[in-house]
């Protein structure tokens, strides 16, 4: 474990190596996960909702990543006359028999193949897709979505979500962190290269709100409706609030499904299957009030036509006594923006007066 620097200083493992690679989640095909997903209560009450205050009678929807095809019975269900239901896993035949199954048979035609090359007679009303990472977009989401959205959806048409904004924040992790630290030494043997491995996945952790060493930061919001760039890049500031021992950062999401439709999942929200991120540091940090962390992260898809996304972090740590006028002030925290709207809309402030 080592101390917070002193002075402004990259750490060294950081300085002289390529950043930290993941790779998202493997396609979700297998039963199971199928079977968590439709039984996460929090993401199919809101997914039920939005689709029926958002699909109309006689629309056209495209269902971006139909698995078992669950959200276009429920587009058909709110009065859609065409599903296309795109699946690219291999649950296809399944979500056919499904669906004919339930009589929906004739308003649902399932295309098994990538969004991306799948072409539409004509451009659909509504764009419909759950092609969420347990950090938003890290199943290469931005890339699918905003393709879908030029491609198979009309100009203006509306789209199940809209937006989306993601969070980090340090934490202390320890039982997350020591399967990093695992690789340090095994029978005696130098295993650490297996660290880089390690850090190239994203891990998934429960993560308790006491676990955050200040509060969360506001990496990216994205209106996905108008959003353009499919790699996010930004440079964070967190300052300290408690002592502990800095493991890596949590990451989450907000999403808005609909004007009036959204959920998170941030360590204090209810539970849902996506658990939070986990981007571990290499050496655990000790922290005290005041410290300051700076953070440049960047997400994206890992090359050109990449299906895979490429999460990157840097991190320094300063002691706040020793940076004295140097550090910069903390960014003011977004979690304010995240409170009830001051106009008694009863909406958050930051989808009501605060939108930016
Ligand atoms: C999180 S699951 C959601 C499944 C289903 N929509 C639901 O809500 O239960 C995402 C699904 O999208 C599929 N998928 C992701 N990206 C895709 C793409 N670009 N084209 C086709 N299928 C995709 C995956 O194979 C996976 O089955």
């Amino acid at each position: 474990m080592s101390a917070c620097f002193a002075v402004a200083e990259w750490f060294p493992h950081l300085a002289n190596q390529p950043s930290p690679v993941a790779s998202p989640r493997k396609t979700l095909t297998r039963f199971d996960d199928y079977r968590e997903m439709l039984s996460d209560a929090v993401r199919m009450e809101a997914y039920r909702e939005a689709i029926a205050a958002v699909v109309r009678p006689g629309d056209v929807v495209v269902d971006l990543g139909a698995g078992l095809g669950i959200l276009s019975f429920l587009a058909v269900r709110a009065g859609a006359e065409k599903v296309y239901a795109i699946e690219q896993g291999g649950q296809i035949e399944l979500a056919r028999a499904l669906a004919a199954k339930n009589g929906l048979a004739s308003r649902i035609e399932f295309i098994e193949d990538n969004s991306k090359r799948v072409t539409l007679p004509a451009p659909a009303n509504v764009l419909l897709s759950e092609t969420l990472g347990s950090f938003g977009v890290d199943e290469n989401t931005l890339d699918f979505t905003l393709d879908a959205r030029e491609r198979l959806l009309e100009p203006g048409g509306r789209m199940i979500p809209e937006a989306l904004e993601l969070f980090l924040a340090p934490v202390e992790l320890p039982e997350d962190h020591s399967r990093v630290a695992f690789w340090n030494d095994v029978e005696g043997f130098d295993f650490s290269p297996a660290i880089d491995e390690l850090m190239s996945r994203m891990s998934l952790s429960r993560v308790a709100p006491g676990a955050l060493l200040s509060e969360a930061q506001s990496f990216y919001e994205i209106d996905l409706r108008t959003h353009r760039e499919v790699t996010l890049e930004r440079k964070l500031l967190f300052q300290m609030q408690r002592p502990g021992v800095l493991h890596g950062l949590a990451g989450w999401f907000e999403v808005a499904l609909s004007a009036d439709v959204s959920f998170a999942t941030s360590p204090s929200s209810p539970s849902t299957h996506w658990q939070q991120a986990f981007f571990p540091f290499r050496q655990p940090v000790s922290v005290t009030p005041g410290d300051f962390l700076e953070v440049v992260f960047a997400v994206g898809p890992k090359a050109e036509h990449s299906d895979d996304t490429r999460v990157s972090y840097d991190y320094r740590c300063t002691q706040r006594a020793n940076e004295g006028k140097a550090a910069q002030p903390p960014v003011p925290s977004p979690v304010a923006r995240n409170a009830p709207c001051p106009c008694g809309s009863g909406k958050k402030f930051k989808r009501c007066c605060g939108r930016a």
